[in-house]
């Protein structure tokens, strides 16, 4: 098992077990020391100007944007659009992809396990443009339903949008499959991975997908970074999402130009800090080795699984047979409120409420529950910490 606490200041002087991964993750030292010497000895802004700090800054600020090509596997740099996480990667598509491709009477495909993020752009702009948002439902392990998933796709499906794995149930869905049948009715498909990039090897060229989202926190990055990857030839067809500097080529009043890619989809002075930054969160991913790290937070899963079975009253909310690190759990006669109020006063962080994904709770007649997720840097003493904790807390509850 791994053993990485040490990398993590926070985690070991502030809190005792952090089981909320899955909103963000706790960033390593080395994340946290490029941020302070970028502004400490190397603070420049990029791409506009030749003094030696910001060419310095440029080729740093670039290098990232090479990294995560090589992490995606993507086949050009200029696929690579650095925006500011998933909510925001949605959005640029959504508006963008929808003003060049939807026409009134068309249709978007997304699940009903989404989070609001990969609901209510699409909802947006199926209003702008006269389309139609269908939504596949999910069964009671909170596994996407193929088979209706079949039934709703159609020619008219311009675009289907789904997560990779889902922040409320931990649900890992097919998307291999999802993106053949997709393409097999000439929709695209965008994979919402703000779950998965952190846990799982993505191939992007070998999935097919046209779209790939993340954000840099959760992926032991900072706050206000994130990827969107899209398909080349897709990119160039779509309008900018937003218009100033760095974005356009020639500017008069009466006409503007645009840059190509990325840089079309890189409206102002950028958050360079972070792109620098998110360089050595990746690096560190890199240097355990994803294939590392799902073995560890897989083991992490099967065993709080099977210690939180063992509590009565106890509902797990998604048990699909492919889950990523992520346990979302009701308890009979315990508010999820109370639940992590509690776990929270014996230093254990957890998320409780809606868990920005009210759909997918309504599906098990629920408005709230209590998530515990994992990452890299849990280990088996934390799972048997939290699940006494929990047992205690429960005590005083009922
Ligand atoms: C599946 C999923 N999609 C989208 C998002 C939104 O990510 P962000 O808030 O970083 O933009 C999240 C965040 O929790 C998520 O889990």
């Amino acid at each position: 098992m791994l053993q990485l606490k040490e990398d993590f200041p926070l985690l070991k002087e502030k809190i005792k077990v952090y089981l909320d991964s899955a909103a963000t993750t706790q960033k390593p030292l080395c994340v946290i020391e490029a941020i302070t010497c970028f502004y400490k000895e190397e603070y420049a802004t990029v791409h506009r100007a030749i003094y030696d700090l910001s060419l310095q800054a440029t080729e740093k600020y670039e290098g990232t944007r090479k990294l995560v090509k090589k992490f995606l596997h993507a086949a050009y740099e200029e696929e690579i659009i650095f925006t500011k996480g998933t909510t925001e990667g949605i959005n640029l598509v959504a508006a963008s992809f929808g003003k060049a491709f939807i026409e009134p009477g068309d249709e978007i495909l997304i699940t009903a396990m989404e989070h609001h993020s990969n609901i209510v752009p699409w909802q947006i702009m199926a209003r702008e443009r006269r389309a139609t948002l269908n939504v596949v439902a999910i069964d009671a392990n909170a596994e996407i339903i193929l088979e209706d998933f079949k039934k709703k796709i159609s020619s008219r499906t311009k675009i289907v949008s789904v997560a990779h794995i889902a922040n409320s149930t931990g649900t890992q869905n097919p998307i291999e499959e999802i993106i053949e049948i997709a393409h097999s009715y000439g929709a695209k498909v965008l994979i919402d991975g703000a779950q998965s990039a952190a846990h799982l090897e993505v191939d992007v060229q070998a999935l097919g997908c046209d779209f790939f989202v993340f954000s840099g926190h959760k992926i032991y990055g900072p706050t206000g970074i994130g990827i969107l990857y899209g398909k080349k030839e897709l990119l160039e067809k779509m309008p900018p999402y937003q218009a100033g500097g760095d974005m356009v080529d020639k500017v008069t009043f009466e006409e503007t130009t645009f840059q190509k890619l990325p840089l079309k989809f890189e409206a102002g002075t950028p958050l360079i800090a972070e792109v620098i930054a998110l360089r050595e969160a990746i690096r560190y991913i890199n240097s355990i080795g994803l294939k590392n790290i799902a073995a560890h937070e897989n083991a992490l899963l099967e065993h709080a699984t099977k210690k939180l079975l063992e509590i009565e009253g106890i509902k797990i909310i998604g048990t699909a047979k492919k889950k990523g690190p992520i346990l979302t759990f009701v308890v009979e006669g315990a508010h999820p409120l109370d639940i992590a109020t509690l776990l929270g006063l014996r230093g254990i962080a957890v998320r409780s409420g809606h868990l920005c994904a009210q759909p997918a709770l309504a599906h098990f007649g629920l408005k709230a529950a209590t998530r515990a997720s994992f990452a890299l840097y849990n280990t088996l003493e934390d799972i048997d910490f939290f699940i006494a904790s929990l047992k205690e807390v429960l005590l005083a509850l009922k």
